[in-house]
């Protein structure tokens, strides 16, 4: 008996494997004979209390490589017959009716900050620089006149990769000033965009990665007023054409003097208080003369060529522009935050 059943078995699978599917009356008949309510396949289960017991392991194998064939050809035709119905369907498409409009996605208030302010340097003649952002300690710190045992290096503030010294996430942009000072001879005139990261705690306010903006010029006879105008021209195009700046005396180690600009926002309500301490003035960038040590470090001779340098961070811009007050939001990308921004370029 056991072997008259497994031949019977044999037989349907194989004429399962051959049967002819044309169109989606066939592909209903199939489905009825061999996956609807009364099946073959499911009546030969039942066959299995008449099997042998050393064979029934195998009989159920059997079945069930049938009833995988039978839903694997199934499939595969339906997918194929309804495909040709939707083309078949094309054919009455209107073409001239007007288009599903498409959803486009939104720019990144960090783009649209970063895209204004290229867009206004590059109108007077600065050229973008990218650098990586794998650096070694000489150009972020020691080319940029940083003494060994300053604090910026400690391992508190810096995130080294694993294992060195000497490799780290850069943690400013002015990395990039020794890049190219070392490979390009001046005149320079160059802003470099990009990422930077600091091993900071994550706050509303803070951020362990986010971006800068670094500039340089340099050149013979470049003077701390060309950077004064220079930045005045930023902040206008950048905060409006009355916009007002003041420059207080700061320090850094690659510029001598260094200031901090600031920009007037003015105080009109509540919120003009807390962003700006009371004070109405809000610090965009640091900035400064190159200091002679920084020029030297980088094979250019401070007798000949004067320059200057600013750094600003975009975070604060685009929170400050679009009122943003946790800049953890600019990184979650959030697409009910980002959707916000569609539409502004
Ligand atoms: N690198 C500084 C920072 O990350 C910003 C900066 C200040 C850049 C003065 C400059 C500069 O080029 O001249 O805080």
């Amino acid at each position: 008996m056991s072997s008259e059943i497994f031949d019977k078995v044999r037989g349907i699978l194989s004429v399962l494997q051959e049967q002819m599917i044309g169109d989606l009356k066939d592909l209903e008949a199939f489905r009825v004979q061999y996956l609807g309510s009364k099946n073959v396949i499911k009546t030969l289960f039942g066959e299995i209390k008449n099997i042998d017991n050393d064979r029934k392991k195998e009989f159920g194998q059997l079945l069930n490589e049938v009833k995988n064939a039978a839903e694997e050809k199934y499939t595969h035709w339906k997918e194929i017959l309804e495909g040709d119905m939707i083309a078949e369907s094309d054919a009455d498409l209107d073409l001239s009716a007007p288009s599903v409009p498409l959803t486009t996605g939104s720019r990144h208030p960090v783009s649209i900050i970063l895209n204004r302010i290229i867009h206004i340097f590059e109108r007077i003649g600065f050229i973008v620089a990218e650098e990586r952002e794998i650096e070694d300690d000489w150009h972020n710190f020691t080319a940029m006149n940083t003494p060994e045992d300053h604090p910026a290096r400690d391992m508190q503030d810096t995130f080294y990769l694993k294992d060195s010294t000497t490799e780290l996430l850069r943690t400013h942009t002015s990395s990039v000033q020794a890049r190219i000072m070392m490979s390009q001879k001046p005149p320079i005139r160059i802003i470099a965009p990009g990422r930077v990261y600091r091993n900071e705690t994550i706050s509303s306010r803070s951020h362990c990665q986010f971006h800068q903006v670094e500039g340089l010029y340099i050149d013979k006879g470049v003077s701390f007023a060309d950077m004064k105008q220079t930045l005045l021209y930023f902040a206008r195009e950048m905060y409006g054409p009355n916009s007002e700046i003041r420059l207080r005396p700061s320090f850094f180690p690659f510029t001598e003097p260094s200031a901090e600009m600031d920009v007037y926002w003015g105080l009109n309500n509540e919120d003009d208080y807390r962003i700006t301490k009371g004070t109405g003035w809000l610090e965009i960038l640091g900035c400064g003369m190159v200091d002679p040590n920084v020029l030297k470090n980088c094979g250019i001779d401070p007798e000949v060529y004067t320059g200057f340098a600013f750094g600003m961070g975009i975070e604060r811009q685009a929170m400050l522009q679009h009122k943003i007050t946790d800049i953890r939001q600019l990184f979650q990308n959030d697409t009910r935050f980002l959707k916000q921004f569609s539409g502004v370029v």
